[in-house]
């Protein structure tokens, strides 16, 4: 049995939509960061059986999950080259260190996770750029939770995805936490996977929002490298929503803000008006998620938490990469 673990991660500056769906390669570059507190540990085991397996925080998985999770395999097995391995189907545990249910970025700790733990198994001998791709096929956030810290993701420009791989921002002195604002009655929302591509398909905003990106990612590794927290948290707000914008001028709309994402929106604003060093961001779901310095992360979490819509605040420091435990 090989035994990994993976982080999850949120971005600074999105990625929303995609160049070619069937190799997950994304239209624009991305930025984020790693977070300690959202973990996936999964242990893959090799089995004789007919089919891969996979269970979930103790739930066996079917259908949809299921499938995306055993076509990743299918592109691991592709490039093993022992026969007997290739074989071998996977039997995979996974559990997260918080509520998968909330939607939290679970899919890039998990296939990040999963990708280290299939190229152990099937002894692929992948370098960090190419596990990055490799996560990558399994859900586009997860190649940037190969590496910890500050993760740059490419869009790339090779047609087989080569290059699509992200890699850590090395030297930042700037250090920043994250309190997640999860909500009571949180319902399912649109995947991220289906409403960037629905927004990509009939979003008139769609191409201001490509290169709006380009812009915004050159802007923030300027404000990360010279610690400009001020300056990062305008750029990480505005791209944001800028991401939001598109999705909601999309045909149909999607929405993916509750009346407690836009309560946590505000208080993050007015904090920041009074000079604290603070920004918010939202992904494919309601929460909100401020981003601060790890000082300043305690009271800001428990200013977030003073709406009765309020379920719990996970806090969060930097995490690290990928790592297999055990072999
Ligand atoms: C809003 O990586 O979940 O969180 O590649 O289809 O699996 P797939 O999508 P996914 O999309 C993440 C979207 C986002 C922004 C981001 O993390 O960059």
């Amino acid at each position: 049995v090989i035994s990994s673990s993976a982080c999850a991660n949120i971005a600074l500056v999105k990625y929303w939509g995609k160049r070619e769906p069937s190799l997950n390669l994304p239209e624009t570059g991305s930025l984020s960061l790693t977070l300690d507190a959202l973990r996936t540990t999964t242990e893959l085991e090799l089995i004789d059986g007919p089919a891969d397996e996979m269970l979930l925080d103790g739930v066996r998985q079917t259908g949809r999950a299921l499938e995306r999770v055993s076509s990743f395999l299918e592109v691991a097995r592709a490039e093993c080259t022992d026969p007997a391995l290739r074989r071998a189907r996977a039997r995979v545990v996974s559990n997260n260190s918080f509520p998968s249910a909330a939607g939290l970025a679970s899919s890039a700790s998990g296939f990040a996770a999963l990708a280290v733990a299939a190229n152990a198994a099937y002894r692929l001998g992948r370098d960090r750029t190419a596990l990055s791709a490799l996560a990558r096929r399994g859900s586009g956030s997860a190649a940037r939770s190969i590496f910890g810290g500050y993760v740059r993701m490419n869009s790339g420009a090779q047609p087989d995805g080569s290059d699509a791989a992200a890699h850590p921002i090395e030297g930042i002195k700037l250090e920043l936490s994250a309190a997640i604002v999860v909500g009571k009655a949180e319902e399912k929302a649109v995947s991220s996977t289906d409403g960037m591509e629905h927004t990509r398909k009939t979003s008139p905003f769609h191409e201001a929002w490509v290169r709006q990106v380009e812009r915004d990612l050159v802007a923030a590794e300027e404000a990360l490298a010279s610690s400009a927290i001020m300056r990062l948290s305008e750029i990480v707000e505005a791209n944001c929503l800028a991401m939001h914008a598109d999705a909601m001028a999309a045909r149909p709309g999607v929405i993916y803000f509750s009346p407690l994402t836009l309560w946590a929106i505000e208080r993050v604003r007015e904090l920041r008006s009074v000079g604290t060093p603070v920004m918010f961001t939202v992904d494919a779901g309601p929460h909100v998620v401020a981003f601060a310095p790890p000082a300043e992360i305690g009271w800001i979490g428990a200013a977030l938490a003073a709406h009765p819509g309020v379920d719990r605040i996970i806090l969060s420091h930097a995490g690290g990469p990928a790592t297999i435990e055990e072999f």
